[in-house]
């Protein structure tokens, strides 16, 4: 596999606040995109993500190191050659972006216009790409006569105008409801699989991520703190950044304040019992379970796929005596990754059982 873009070393610093202060929006970042994926970029707010994208298409340039976009260092690039670069990557926005005075054939149209297309060609290229994107009837409409979905599919169309390689997508989903993002995000997989276009999405939403992307990296204080196809990462992230945002979305593991809720009703140990593919199958655990004399009730969890694969968590109370349950979670370890649970601790991985590390 090829990477289409090569960060190496990669810094941007801008002047802070405060006299001789600087901010390390990104902080030597090393990472490829390989051609044709769908690389995430996650992370909390003020991580570097946007940064770390603009400087893909020279909307930024960096402090430190070198981006490599299609095999051209980017830092060598004079503004001419810079824009012969971004007709190549085309970036949506979370906010669209679009000209209010143009209609949405208007939109599309402009970075035809600036490319030097004649009016012809133009206005069957932009009838193409408004069919494309499933609003060839909006044609004559200005955005402010569009539905938010429709808006982002005015950007999309106007992004891939120039048949470019790249596409970057900076929280393109955020401003939409579930149902629109989901057909945004349907829109976004079919580029990819039609046109071949390698798609990088920032989002803070991890829906997107498990949804959408091949491959995942986690951005934090302006460095990428682990990255790796998203089955990986998302089953055993080894960062608690990274284990954070996982649980946060997936809602498979109780928060810290449903536990302490779970707590004063459940007076047993609580252990959340990891479901991966390949590790324990909810047969095998019902049958270790039964072999003791201790009662299990399961009182949080949320099993679902990522990748295609099953995923998720099982929070059990276990009423016994403690040698018993003891026994138990040694039995359940031997199948699958058991950590207690209990407020305020954090938790406590008791074992990793086959289930765990892939
Ligand atoms: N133009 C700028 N000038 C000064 N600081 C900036 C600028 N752009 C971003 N930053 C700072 O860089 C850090 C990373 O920002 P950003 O890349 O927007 O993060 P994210 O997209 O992950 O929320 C933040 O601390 C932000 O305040
Ligand atoms: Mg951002």
């Amino acid at each position: 596999m090829t990477p289409v873009i090569s960060f190496r070393g990669i810094s941007k610093e801008f002047a802070g606040n405060g006299r001789n202060t600087v901010v390390k929006a990104v902080d030597s970042v090393d990472l490829d995109v390989e051609q044709g994926t769908i690389m995430g970029i996650i992370g909390y707010s003020g991580a570097g993500k946007s940064t770390l994208v603009r400087l893909v298409n020279g909307l930024e340039a960096p402090t430190g190191g070198s981006v490599v976009v299609n095999g051209k260092d980017l830092s060598g690039l004079r503004e001419k050659d810079l824009r012969v670069l971004r007709a190549d990557v085309g970036m949506i926005f979370q906010q669209f972006n679009l000209f209010n005075s143009r209609t949405a054939a208007g939109n599309v149209a402009y970075p035809l216009k600036l490319a030097g297309w004649p009016a012809q060609r133009r206005r069957a290229r932009v009838a193409e790409l408004l069919d494309f994107v499933g609003i060839a009837e909006k044609a004559r409409q200005y955005p402010s006569q569009l539905s938010g979905g429709q808006k982002q599919r005015v950007g999309i169309a106007r992004a891939l105008a120039t048949s470019p390689t790249i596409l970057l997508a900076d929280e393109a989903t955020s401003a939409l409801d579930p149902e629109t993002t989901r057909d945004v995000l349907a829109l976004l997989k079919k580029i990819n699989r039609e046109l071949g276009t390698t798609i990088v999405v920032i989002t803070h939403e991890m829906e997107v991520v498990s949804s959408l992307c091949d491959r995942v990296a986690v951005m934090e204080d302006g460095r990428v703190i682990e990255h790796g196809p998203i089955y990986d990462v998302f089953a055993n992230p080894q960062q608690p950044a990274t284990r954070r945002l996982v649980h946060s979305a997936l809602h498979d593991r109780p928060t810290e304040e449903t536990l302490r809720r779970l707590r004063r009703q459940f007076t047993g140990r609580i252990v959340a019992v990891a479901i991966r593919d390949g590790g324990a199958t909810l047969a095998a655990l019902a049958a270790k379970l039964d072999q003791h004399q201790v009662r299990a009730t399961i009182i949080y969890g949320g099993i679902g796929e990522l990748a295609d694969k099953p995923f998720g968590s099982i929070t059990y109370e276990l009423a016994g005596d403690d040698t018993s349950v003891d026994a138990v979670i040694a039995e359940l370890a031997e199948v699958a990754t058991v950590e207690e649970l209990n407020p305020g601790a954090g938790s406590e991985v008791l074992a990793q059982g086959a289930g765990g590390v892939r």
